[in-house]
């Protein structure tokens, strides 16, 4: 049983060999070794009882950095990029009009299909950013798709009309317009984000932005240091940032100062690999104190791909990571990038009974048997989730 809880069991994932859990409600009740399970918990009425016969179990893994709700495809710029040309903030605009053009049906129907293969490889919470409207009104609608979705996976949204500015404004006069935004969000976002970048936003109008949406009572998230070096990191860490996502070209000094706020360093493994980009320096973050959290990035510009088991490999073979700090970055830490630690991420008493029964023996399968799912089965909320079948 790996609880990713460290002081449950041995080393940083807190093992427990022949490990049990109980849950009750959807919530964990009882950890522990399997040889206490009888005297520790009295099954109520009714109560399921589920063998793993000897797999290894994880909490149901976090994605914490999605741009879930979107129309469209971008594979021509994919293959162009193939081609030679380097990728460029400007391709988002591709998504928005595409997104724009879609129905809700029709955008509630591609969000749900790509949760369902989130789920199916073992992933029980995900985050989802709006950010392909860039107009007040699209941007309340993105939300608003989001908050429709009746699916067993967790959704946490995060309100990003800070993506890259609309064609049709300038940088201040559209930064003006999310600031007044930002009061009419209520309970329609928790977190909002922004990206600052060449092609996107600069740091003075994303301070704007974040001042108004911490003001407004959301939490911070920044895209950071993604295409080149802005000063995004300083400035989530300034704001007490619950993340800082991205950091491919974060410094020491970003590092020292992520690691003083406690903000949690998002890698995105995948962004790098399928943009031909430098991969995030993720051994000196870690070694400067920073909690490194690892995500999909699931988007149709820059990481195509609902494989979170996928990003734990690629942690470890290209930022360097070992198979514990991975894991923990797509659970414990994923959770703590979504002000969630000890609710989801891990498999101690009062968290969500979400977990994975991995095909494996050993929760190292997850970067060594990589690029195919190795989902024996998951349970969302103490209810076992089956993957609808597509091919009827
Ligand atoms: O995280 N960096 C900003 N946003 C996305 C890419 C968005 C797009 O190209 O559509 C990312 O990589
Ligand atoms: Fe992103």
């Amino acid at each position: 049983l790996v609880t990713c809880a460290p002081v449950l069991g041995e080393g940083p994932l807190g093992v427990i060999e022949r490990g049990a859990l109980a849950a009750y409600g959807g919530r964990i009740t009882w950890v522990g070794p399997e040889a206490d399970l009888r005297d520790a918990v009295e099954p109520a009425p009714g109560a399921t009882e589920i063998d793993a016969g000897g797999r290894a179990v994880l909490p149901g893994l976090v994605e914490c950095h999605t741009h879930l709700v979107f129309a469209g495809d971008r594979s021509a710029e994919f293959a162009a990029r193939l081609a030679g040309q380097p990728y460029e903030a400007g391709g988002v605009r591709t998504t928005v009009a595409a997104t724009r053009a879609a129905s809700d049906d029709e955008l509630r129907a591609f969000a749900m299909e790509r949760l369902d293969r989130f789920a199916s490889f073992g992933v029980t919470t995900v985050e989802a950013k709006s950010g392909y409207g860039l107009s007040p009104e699209h941007e309340l609608r993105l939300l608003r798709v989001a908050a429709s979705l009746r699916h067993p996976v967790e959704v946490v949204r995060t309100f990003m009309g800070a993506h890259v500015v609309p064609p049709e404004h300038d940088e201040q006069a559209y930064a003006e317009m999310l600031v007044e935004m930002m009061p009419t969000i209520g309970n329609l976002a928790e977190f909002c984000d922004v990206w600052i970048d060449r092609g996107a936003f600069g740091v003075g109008s994303a301070r704007d932005i974040l001042r108004a949406a911490h003001q407004a009572g959301l939490g911070l998230k920044v895209h950071a240091e993604q295409l080149e070096h802005s000063g995004g990191a300083v400035l989530a860490a300034s704001f007490g940032a619950v993340s800082a996502d991205h950091l491919e070209h974060a410094t020491e000094q970003d590092a020292d100062a992520l690691a003083a706020a406690n903000t949690v360093g998002v890698l995105l493994p995948g962004a790098s690999m399928m943009t031909a980009s430098p991969f995030a320096p993720a051994r000196m973050l870690i070694e400067r104190g920073v909690r490194v959290a690892l995500s999909t990035d699931f988007n149709p510009g820059t990481s195509y791909s609902e494989n979170l088991q996928l990003v734990i490999a690629l942690a470890c073979s290209q930022l360097h990571m070992s198979v514990p700090e991975a894991i923990l970055g797509v659970t414990r830490h994923a959770a703590a990038a979504l002000s969630r630690e000890g609710i989801v991420g891990s498999l101690e008493p009062r968290a969500h009974a979400n977990l994975v029964i991995l095909e494996g023996i050993s929760e190292l399968d997850l970067a060594y048997h990589y690029g195919v799912n190795l989902v024996n089965r998951t349970i969302s909320g103490g209810t076992r989730f089956d993957p609808p079948s597509r091919c009827e």
